[in-house]
Formats: structure tokens, sequence, C-alpha cells
């Protein structure tokens, strides 16, 4: 059998080395600085950050390194160490709703939403696998955001870090257009290194709890199945909206209203709704997957970390039957992954393609990632990639 390879990440220091390079190519000077961010992995907690739910997030080591210098017009220049040709020039004053589109809104849009009164030069170097479901797009806006803190003395703290990633959710939901929640943010800003947090999205407060895994004798399995999803895609939008007209009916703010032992007579009371049916499988996800949030917390606390297998399990089959996120390619894995023997596996983000996560006993890593290579391979799929979710640190400066 032989061992598929890892996709890792570069070693910080070096990456941030070649950022400030290649900020002196493009712009022929040294950059003031080059802070980084981390793309992210939700343990646990899927789909119900906008309903004010728990999640689990974690920070990959996988980071997006901005090298940038501050300016003292309000012009912003980007380009990216990945595109040549991918520039973005344009002022902050015509930056607003949509405006501007494509990549250089998660640039653009954070110092617009900081309502920082600067522009920048910046070279964007990215580590953190595109399109896959581990949140480049909020690494990228959490390096900027960071930056720009550090530049103009804003805390950074974790209260300034929940003020930052706040900013990034409104470029995001703003700027591009993507009405995401604010899980990734507060992952990529506020995870420490080997660490979860347990975000309670109701008020973003956050709680870090110890994720030894090496500890345990474990590893967590990341598989990128490279199959393409979209966040502004309908899908998500229509999921929200699912959950939102759910807790008009129910008459609550949010589903984290509805308590898992008020789950069926919630239920009940959508029966008579249009697509009751629908509705109630929406719900059926939120408020059960709430509570396994915070059953897997409680597991983290106690150091019970093997134990938590049959939680991710159970989210899994939630997102996929009740929610209906999942897609062929991460049933797959997950299918995969259990029968060669993981703890647990799930999909992991937003779905409909991208990431996703098995906990494995780290002796098993290779059989069981040669396991789901042989898998796509036979079913004739692009072949996946492999990361290791190693708990890592949240967005700071480099250099
Ligand atoms: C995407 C969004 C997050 C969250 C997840 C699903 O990653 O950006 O806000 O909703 O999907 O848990």
């Amino acid at each position: 059998m032989s061992t598929p390879p890892f996709f890792e990440a570069p070693a910080r220091a070096e990456a941030a080395e070649a950022a400030a390079d290649a900020y002196r190519d493009a712009f022929g000077e040294t950059p003031e600085g080059v802070w980084s961010a981390p793309g992210r992995v939700n343990l646990i907690g899927e789909h119900v950050d906008y309903t004010g739910g728990l999640c689990l997030p974690l920070a990959l080591p996988h980071r997006t390194f901005v090298a940038l210098s501050p300016r003292h017009d309000d012009v912003v220049r980007v380009r990216s160490a990945q595109e040549a040709g991918a520039d973005w020039e344009g002022s902050l004053a015509g930056v607003g709703p949509g405006s501007p589109d494509g990549w250089a809104a998660y640039v653009a849009g954070v110092p617009w939403a900081m309502g920082s009164g600067h522009g920048f030069d910046a070279v964007v170097d990215g580590h953190v696998p595109l399109g896959s479901g581990l949140s480049s797009s909020a690494a990228l806006e959490c390096a900027v955001a960071i930056a720009l803190a550090d530049l103009d003395d804003l805390p950074t703290d974790d209260a300034g870090r929940a003020e930052l990633a706040g900013a990034c959710v409104q470029a995001e939901n703003v700027v591009a257009g993507a009405n995401t929640g604010g899980m990734d943010q507060a992952a990529s800003l506020r995870c420490r290194e080997g660490q979860a947090i347990l975000l309670d999205t109701r008020d973003d407060s956050v709680t870090h709890l110890p994720l030894d895994l090496a500890g345990a004798g474990l590893a967590l399995l990341v598989v990128d199945t490279r199959a393409a999803h979209s966040h502004s895609g309908g899908e998500y939008g229509a999921r929200r909206a699912d959950v939102e007209r759910a807790a008009r009916v129910l008459g609550v703010p949010d589903l984290r209203a509805v308590a898992a032992d008020g789950l069926e007579d919630a239920l009940a009371r959508l029966a008579g709704e249009e697509g009751a049916q629908v509705l109630q499988r929406r719900v059926r996800h939120a408020v059960t997957e709430i509570d396994r949030v915070a059953r897997t917390a409680q597991l983290l606390r106690a150091g019970r970390v093997r134990e938590i297998g049959a939680l991710m399990d159970a989210s899994h089959e939630s997102l996929r039957h009740d929610y209906e996120v999942s897609a062929r390619e991460l049933d797959l894995v997950v299918d995969t992954a259990r029968a060669a023997g993981a703890l647990g596996a799930r999909m992991t983000g937003g779905g409909f393609g991208g990431s996703a996560i098995a906990l494995v006993e780290r002796d098993a890593v290779p059989e069981v990632a040669a396991a789901v290579r042989d898998a796509f391979a036979r079913e004739e799929l692009r072949a996946p990639q492999f990361l290791a979710a190693l708990p890592s640190e949240g967005a700071g400066r480099d250099a």
C-alpha cells in the first residue's frame, strides 16, 4: 500500500519571507510587515452559526500571508502571488455593496468594514487550498484585518479580535455578497495552538478547549474532495431562509431557543406549514446539532477526545439527510473512512463539495487515506487532496 502525499503547510517564517520577496518584486520596496491568518476545519456544529448555535472550529496550520505597507491616500493596490494578472487597484471610496467583485472584495471589503482611513499596497500569498471549504476567503480577510489593526494600533486581544471578525463578516456579507455566518472569521482570528474554540454565535463569546489529538494517539485527517462548491450559490441562502422562516413560525429569535427536549413539540407546531416536512428536517438538524456540540465540548473538557467519533458520525447523517448539504464525494469519504477504521467522520464547512474530516488513530492515517484515495479512483472521481489538521494559532504578525 502506498501512502497518498499530504498537502503540507510551509514553515511560517519561510512563507512570510516568500511573501515579502513577492512584495519587493511587485512594488520595488520592502513591505512594512507581513501578517498571516489560518484556514479552519469545524470539528462539529455545522450550519448553525446563523441561527444562534454553537460551533467548535480549530485553525489549520495552512495560512494566507499578506505583505503590506500602508499608504497616505485611500488607494488600495493588491496583487496575488498565486495568480499573475489578478491585480486589483481602486480607491476605498469606491468600495461598497457588491463592489469590487471577485477576490478583491475579500481584501478591499475589510478596510471598508473597519472604517479604515487609509489605503495600502499588498501582496497576498495563500497556502489554504482555494474552494475547498477550508475558509481560504476568511483567511484572506482576517490576514488583512490583523495587518490593518496592527498598523492602526487597534486592540488585538480577544475582544479586539472579535471586533475584527465582525468587520470581516461585514466585508463578506455586504461587499462579496456571500451571506455566511461568523464561524470562519472567529476561528481564523481567535483560535490558539493546541485548542479548538467553542463559539457561541448568540453573543460571539469563545471558550478555548484543549484538543490534544497527538497526546491521545489520534489525528484529524482532512480530505479535500476537490469537488467544486460555492457559498454565494443559492443552496446556502436557501437553508438560511428555511431556518429563519422556521424560527418566525415558532416565534423564537433563532433555533438555539429550541431546546433538545422541546424538539418534538416544535416539529408538531410546524406541521401545518407549507413545505412542513422540509422545514421539520431543517429544524431537527439545527436543534440536534447544537446539542451534539454541547456534548462534544463536555467530552473535550473531560479529556475524552476519543469518544467524540459517534457525535461526528451523527452530525454527518443529520447534514446528509435532514439538512441536505452533503455531496456524493463527501459521503464517499465519510463512508470509506469509517469502514477503514476511523473513529468518526463528517463533512466540514458549508458542504455541497469541499472537505470532510475523519478522526483516526495516528498510526492508521496512511491506511485510511489510501482507502479514500482508492475509493475515489474506483468511482472515477478526481483524486482528493489530504491535509493534517493540527490545531494551530490564529491570525498574527510574522515579520
Ligand atoms: C460556511 C460559512 C460558515 C458556516 C459554515 C457551515 O463555512 O462561511 O459561516 O455557516 O459554512 O457551518
